[in-house]
């Protein structure tokens, strides 16, 4: 079973408002509700690539309610622990005229000890040795940053292989228990690092000495420029596809779904590097964090370009 964990997730309520101001009365042309958080949006892309995965982490109250029914509605197995605190929603306003776009954001709530100990325990029963969790986004306030080093250290000791998205303390107390796979893009790469990069060579560099101190598989993405695909013995770069970008939101996301999809189908690196780049992509050519069509993927996947390292 592949089980993503989503501890902070919200319900992302995208407007479409041509020409927004402040200080005056707008109106919305159309709006969109999706289910959101990085893990759910890793849930998401595995069902678009036709896999199934169980959604696990935090909801609340009625908004909580409609993003289980959502995920349900969409086909995806969930099991979530339920606190009385309503989830958050977060406001997206897209001004087509001005191309703006302006996130609002509702802070999240703090959540007890208990709630996420229910969290733990369903992902412990959910999955065993040699199956995939996607610990990924933010944890909530107050939660110690240890916290998905802790869970991945538990969770190793059982054969269950952790893939991590993460920012921050967050990331930087996670890498030390040694997932399989950790994907920062080159800005969290240079936090987790402390250091800032010069050219591929150094991100390289950074990647493999990660890699030297116990974790698997670094993926470094570069937005628009590809990314790089890091193990204890290969390197790759994905050079970046040109697509039309309609939102960026979400595109780690989409690829951290294809690289779990590519290690579920035990596709070879080459093959997963692939897929990672074309799913990746063409999640941009989507509004919000909506997966693309399999055509478009396909287009893409016949575009990739690949060099060794
Ligand atoms: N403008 C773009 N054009 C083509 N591909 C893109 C573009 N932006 C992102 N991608 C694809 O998506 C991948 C992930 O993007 P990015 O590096 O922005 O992730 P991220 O910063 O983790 O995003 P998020 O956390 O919002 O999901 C890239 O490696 C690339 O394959
Ligand atoms: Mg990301």
């Amino acid at each position: 079973m592949i089980v993503t964990v989503t501890l902070t997730p919200a319900l992302d309520k995208t407007v479409i408002l041509p020409d927004f101001r402040v200080n005056e009365v707008n109106r919305i042309q159309s709006l969109r509700l999706d289910p959101g958080g990085k893990g759910i949006n890793v849930s998401k892309g595995l069902r678009a690539l036709g896999v199934d995965s169980l959604a696990t982490g935090i909801l609340g109250g009625d908004t909580g309610r409609y993003i289980e029914k959502s995920l349900h509605e969409a086909g995806i197995a969930c099991d979530f622990a339920w606190t009385d605190r309503d989830t958050r929603t977060n406001l997206k306003v897209v001004d087509p005229v001005r191309h703006t776009n302006t996130d609002i954001n509702e802070p999240g709530a703090p959540v007890s000890a208990e709630t996420l100990g229910e969290v733990l325990a369903k992902v412990e029963a959910a999955a065993g040795p040699g199956d995939i969790v996607v610990l990924a986004g933010k944890a909530p306030a107050d939660t110690p940053d240890t916290i998905f080093a802790d869970w991945t250290r538990r969770l190793g000791a059982r054969g269950v292989q952790v893939y991590m998205d993460a920012d921050g303390e967050l990331l930087v107390e996670g890498v030390k228990a040694c997932p399989a796979l950790i994907k920062p893009n080159d800005a969290e790469l240079g936090r987790l690092t402390g250091r800032s990069f010069s050219g591929i060579g150094e991100i390289v560099d950074a990647a493999r000495q990660l890699i030297s101190g116990g974790i698997g598989t670094v993926v470094v993405s570069l937005g628009g420029d590809g990314a790089l695909f890091v193990t204890r013995d290969r390197a790759l770069r994905g050079y970046g596809l040109k697509v039309e970008v309609q939102s960026t939101v979400g595109a780690g996301d989409s690829m951290l779904a294809a690289l779990v999809c590519a290690a579920e189908r035990h596709m070879s690196f080459r093959d997963g590097c692939a897929l990672a780049l074309a799913f990746s992509a063409a999640a941009v050519t989507t509004p919000g964090t909506q997966p693309a069509e399999q055509a478009v993927v396909d287009a893409l996947l016949s575009q990739v370009c690949l060099s060794e390292i």
